[in-house]
């Protein structure tokens, strides 16, 4: 069966999710690539209510229950969309089983996560299967990592060649009159991520970890 949606954002209720749909309702369109979207996650009434909130002139998004503790529910999801966006944080807790679940159904899966560990262990498990599956998995699409990833591209830019940098350190800083704060998913996305921190060591000595890495630097060479 094709996909009946470019993309649904899952999570579409949270904090973030309701400003990452805000955001894609302005490129909806029947003339832009995206032309279809629909809503995903575990409470129906909230997503009616967080649509509501996003735009009076979008009513009639579809909406689909997906929990990600039910599996069933997500292979249902995935199996609609093109594009899996994941908006379901903690990472580490909540988003292996949509990952398999994309890769299972051959769609992409595109999120905000900020957690290395969750990222990096994803793609020592589901490289292979992704691939055969042609399905596209792509992880830290949210403030943590675009601004650094832009500053990265647009340093590399500014070395003349043969010259090329071997480290690149990013740096960010937020000022406020207002105060700083955080939604509690990401506070509590960090707090899991520095109490495990020895989950990530692990995993970059681990063979599987070290094997995609060749594969990586192979690649590389060939730039
Ligand atoms: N990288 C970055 O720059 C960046 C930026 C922002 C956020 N984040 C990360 O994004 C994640 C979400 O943050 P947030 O502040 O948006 O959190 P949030 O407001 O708590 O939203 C969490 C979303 O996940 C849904 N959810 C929770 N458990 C679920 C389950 N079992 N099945 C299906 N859906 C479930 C919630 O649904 P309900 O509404 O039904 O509870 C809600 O839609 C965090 O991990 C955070 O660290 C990263």
């Amino acid at each position: 069966m094709a996909p009946l949606y470019d993309i649904v954002i899952f999570g579409a209720s949270g904090f973030t999710g309701k400003h990452v749909l805000k955001e894609a309702l302005k490129f909806l369109s029947p003339n832009s690539p995206l032309t279809s979207l629909a809503l995903a996650g575990r409470s129906s009434s909230k997503l009616t209510e967080t649509l509501k909130w996003a735009s009076k002139t979008h009513p009639t998004i579809p909406i689909l229950v997906a929990d990600t503790s039910d599996p069933p529910s997500l292979r249902r999801m995935a199996s609609q969309a093109k594009l899996v966006l994941n908006c379901v944080g903690p990472f580490r807790l909540h988003s292996e089983p949509v990952v398999d679940a994309c890769v299972e159904a051959g769609c992409d899966y595109l999120d905000i996560c900020g957690e290395p560990e969750f990222m990096e262990r994803m793609e020592a498990v589901y490289y292979e299967r992704a691939v055969e599956m042609g399905s596209l998995v792509v992880s830290a699409c949210g403030f943590d990592s675009l601004p650094a990833e832009l500053g990265l591209m647009f340093n590399l830019k500014q070395w003349v060649s043969p010259k090329v940098p071997n480290r690149v350190q990013a740096y960010v800083s937020l000022e406020s009159g207002k105060g700083l704060v955080a939604n509690f998913a990401t506070f509590e996305s960090a707090v899991l991520g520095t109490s495990n921190a020895d989950k990530l060591a692990k995993l970059r000595r681990s063979a599987r970890r070290r094997a995609r890495l060749s594969v990586i630097y192979k690649i590389g060479e060939n730039f």
